[in-house]
């Protein structure tokens, strides 16, 4: 972890999931590996939602349906959630966690390859982007992505300092993680360069990046 775990603790000993259930699925989620968004990254979710009362979001990334059932707590009103995942055994158990929320009307899971759902999807529909999939794809992922957010809508990606690697050198990082090394970089400089974005990144959980998309 790139923040001192100790700072981590203490920051989430204030942070409690929404319910029960909600505490239930990031339990089950976490002792059977399944890799969710940390808590206090889900925090910074919910204020944002509070904040910007996105009606329309997407999620690149369902895993087990946490993030998605989680944010589904901080919906308007009339908002909705779609969520995408391709792995067979987790569509399976979001499928299960959704209905088990009582999250079914405000979350629609779309199974299959993001690369191939996302040009299916209308532009200009997002208030807000949740991109959570295999971090050496968030380049691939980016242009489609951005056509579907609204203006002033908001991107955030998670995992973008992969545990604190992406700050080495190429040479300090395990070879089997040199490719996402070197697609993280590339991905940070083509999001903070991006004339249509405004983005932030910030030393968040495992890292994220903030963007907002320019009138
Ligand atoms: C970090 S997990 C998502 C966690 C989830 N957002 C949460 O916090 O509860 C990433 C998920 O993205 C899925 N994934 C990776 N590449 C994908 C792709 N190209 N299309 C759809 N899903 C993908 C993986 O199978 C994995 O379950």
């Amino acid at each position: 972890m790139i923040t001192d775990e100790r700072i981590a603790s203490f920051i989430n000993s204030f942070n409690s999931d929404y319910d029960d259930t909600v505490t239930a699925i990031r339990k089950e989620a976490e002792d059977s590996g399944v890799p969710i968004i940390r808590a206090e990254a889900g925090e910074f979710i919910k204020l944002l939602m509070m904040i910007k009362k996105p009606k329309q979001i997407l999620e690149i990334g369902a895993a087990v349906g946490f993030s998605a059932i989680f944010m589904s707590r901080f919906l308007i009103d009339g908002g909705h959630i779609t969520t995408i995942e391709n792995y067979e055994p987790r569509i399976a158990a979001a499928k299960k966690n959704i209905i088990r929320a009582g999250a079914a009307d405000a979350i629609t899971l779309l199974e299959g390859d993001a690369h191939d759902i996302l040009p299916t999807l209308t532009g200009d529909t997002y208030d807000m982007i949740f991109m959570d999939a295999a971090k050496g794809q968030y380049s691939s992922f980016f242009s489609e992505a951005i056509k579907l957010l609204k203006k002033e809508g908001i991107l955030i990606c998670d995992n973008v300092l992969q545990d604190g690697d992406v700050l080495e050198s190429r040479y300090a990082v395990t070879r089997r993680n040199r490719t996402i090394h070197e697609r993280m970089r590339e991905y940070l400089n083509e999001i903070k360069r991006n004339t249509d974005l405004e983005t932030a990144i910030l030393n968040i959980g495992d890292g994220m990046s903030l963007s907002i998309k320019k009138q």
